[in-house]
């Protein structure tokens, strides 16, 4: 599903965040990264979304070089990956059924199909009764929630997040990772950067870990 052939990142020519970063990720697989702040978590994401390119090597993701992706593919490849952020990034003014709709809206999903999708999205994750709720009715496990509902209404093949569970405390986190976890037994490929480490230890999936930029441990899941 994914591949990193010798991957370097520079930022701004001289500081490098990755390098030669190697590794691959088979189809329904569930993978965590981790690493201290500043070891280059989110860059690599970053490469996989394509927000960024590669200094160096090749990202291979599906079997596609992304970055010989046009730039008109680029929104569609981007579609087949859903995306979520520490701050959920949820539209303050919009209902809890606008926000998970919002990826299906801007494809020209049709409303009836689309309400649907919605809906299953949000019995998903356990939150059907307040799809007409604002976000900011809703505490900080819920948000991070409805932001996890909007990631896979597409049904994306590969599931990424970046810190999901920053804000939450451990009951709330341990439940964030258990729904991760039923996308992937349903056959979606998963990675999650975090660097709650004690979260991720009782877990029992792969972890890659980086340290200033390398690659310097990937432990299967015993
Ligand atoms: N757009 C950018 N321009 C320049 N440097 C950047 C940029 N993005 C990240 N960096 C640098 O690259 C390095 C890796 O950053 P990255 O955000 O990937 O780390 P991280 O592991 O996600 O850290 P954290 O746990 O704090 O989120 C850091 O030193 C950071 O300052
Ligand atoms: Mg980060």
């Amino acid at each position: 599903m994914i591949a990193f052939e010798h991957v370097g990142k520079r930022y701004g020519g001289r500081f490098e965040a990755l390098a030669n970063i190697d590794f691959g990720v088979a189809r329904g697989e569930m993978v965590f990264l981790t690493g201290h702040s500043g070891a280059g978590k989110s860059s690599l994401l970053r490469l996989i979304m394509r927000l960024e390119r590669p200094s160096r090597g090749r990202v291979v993701v599906a079997g596609h070089d992304i970055a010989r992706l046009h730039a008109s593919q680029v929104p569609f490849y981007r579609r087949q990956i859903g995306v979520v952020f520490q701050d959920h990034q949820l539209l303050f003014d919009r209902s809890v059924f606008h926000n998970v709709a919002l990826p299906l809206v801007i494809q020209g999903v049709e409303p009836r199909e689309s309400a649907r999708r919605v809906r299953a999205a949000l019995d998903k994750v356990g939150l059907l009764h307040r799809e007409k709720a604002l976000p900011i009715e809703l505490s900080g496990g819920e948000q991070q929630r409805i932001g996890i509902a909007r990631a896979v209404v597409n049904k994306p093949a590969l599931l990424l997040a970046d810190e999901p569970t920053g804000n939450l405390d451990p009951q709330l986190s341990a439940d964030i990772m258990a729904l991760f976890e039923d996308f992937n037994r349903i056959g979606t490929t998963v990675m999650i950067a975090s660097h709650d480490l004690a979260l991720i230890a009782r877990l029992h999936h792969r972890t890659l870990r980086l340290r200033d930029g390398r690659l310097v441990a990937d432990e299967r899941a015993p």
